[in-house]
């Protein structure tokens, strides 16, 4: 597990398609000519998986650095997302077009629901996301920060679906969510994978980092990337910081240092807006 291509054993219907880039990169709060140069230094880094959403206004500048990269769209792996007060079928449908024009996209590699929204009942949604699917607009779908009874009832609509992207980081096990996507052959994005920055400073992370030579960051995301079926997407806009985040897969954590930070879980969420009714 130490490529950085390594794939993702447990995906489904991956046997004719690339594996999944092991780690991705974030774009959220980065805009305008900052964010075309985040994602150009990414793109030159090695990163090859972009996660990019409607919500960010960014997507014109993804697109932008993705052009200008001269990376054959070919080796890309794009994700965008569907804001939560854009999910009545319509809306859904001029969403999804006016993402895939500002990216300059024909196709997105996948296709999220950004969040649910307990006003639409969650079929809508779930049918204009495989509708996008069928008329070729993504490559998979997936859904994002769905509890686990919501995701259960998202596998029944749409059986192969293929990603749940939520938080999480050592300070907020997703074990219940996990096994949900590993029984159904589906992976886990994990967004805010550095606590939004602010894990790095923990002193069990630091001593297991210095052990390895690595900073925090490197260490976290070493963390996520020998989890089976997660990849973590964290953002800067620190060309040094992109570097070093993708400086990772010349080095392995033992079983004990994965149990040391795994007893880090504190049930803490960075990410926690008042919409939100995560045990339903
Ligand atoms: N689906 C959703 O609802 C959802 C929600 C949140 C996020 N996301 C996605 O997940 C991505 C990542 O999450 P996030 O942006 O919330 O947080 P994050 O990646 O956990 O943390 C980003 C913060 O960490 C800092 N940082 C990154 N690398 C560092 C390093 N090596 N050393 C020191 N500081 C470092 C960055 O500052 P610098 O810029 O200074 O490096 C930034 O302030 C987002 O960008 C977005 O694409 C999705």
């Amino acid at each position: 597990m130490t490529e950085k291509t390594e794939s993702l054993q447990s995906t489904q219907g991956e046997t004719t398609q690339r594996p999944i880039p092991s780690l991705g990169f974030g774009t959220f709060q980065l805009k305008g000519a900052t964010c075309i140069q985040a994602v150009a230094t990414a793109l030159e880094v090695g990163y090859r998986h972009i996660d990019t959403a409607q919500m960010y206004e960014n997507e014109a500048e993804v697109g932008k650095a993705i052009r200008a990269s001269g990376v054959p769209r070919s080796e890309l792996f794009v994700t965008t997302k569907v804001w939560r007060t854009n999910l009545r079928s319509e809306d859904f449908r001029r969403s999804t077009d006016e993402c895939l024009s500002k990216l300059g996209l024909d196709q997105v590699d996948l296709l999220l629901i950004h969040w649910p929204n307990r006003d639409i009942p969650l079929d809508e949604p779930l049918e204009a996301l495989q509708n996008a699917k069928e008329e070729g607009k993504t490559k998979r779908v997936g859904v994002s920060n769905f509890a686990p009874s919501q995701l259960e009832h998202a596998l029944k609509v749409i059986p192969d679906l293929a990603c749940l992207q939520v938080e999480y980081h050592p300070l907020l096990s997703q074990d219940r969510l996990l096994e949900i996507v590993r029984s159904n052959g589906m992976f886990l994005t994990a967004y805010s994978p550095l606590g939004q920055g602010r894990l790095l400073d923990k002193w069990r992370l630091k001593r297991i980092a210095r052990a390895h030579g690595k900073n925090t960051a490197q260490t976290i995301l070493r963390w996520h990337l020998q989890q089976n079926g997660v990849v973590p997407i964290p953002r800067s806009g620190n060309v040094d910081h992109i570097r070093s985040n993708f400086d990772v897969f010349d080095f392995e954590l033992t079983k004990d240092e994965m149990d040391r930070i795994d007893a880090l879980d504190a049930g803490k969420r960075f990410v926690n807006p008042g919409w939100v009714d995560w045990e339903r």
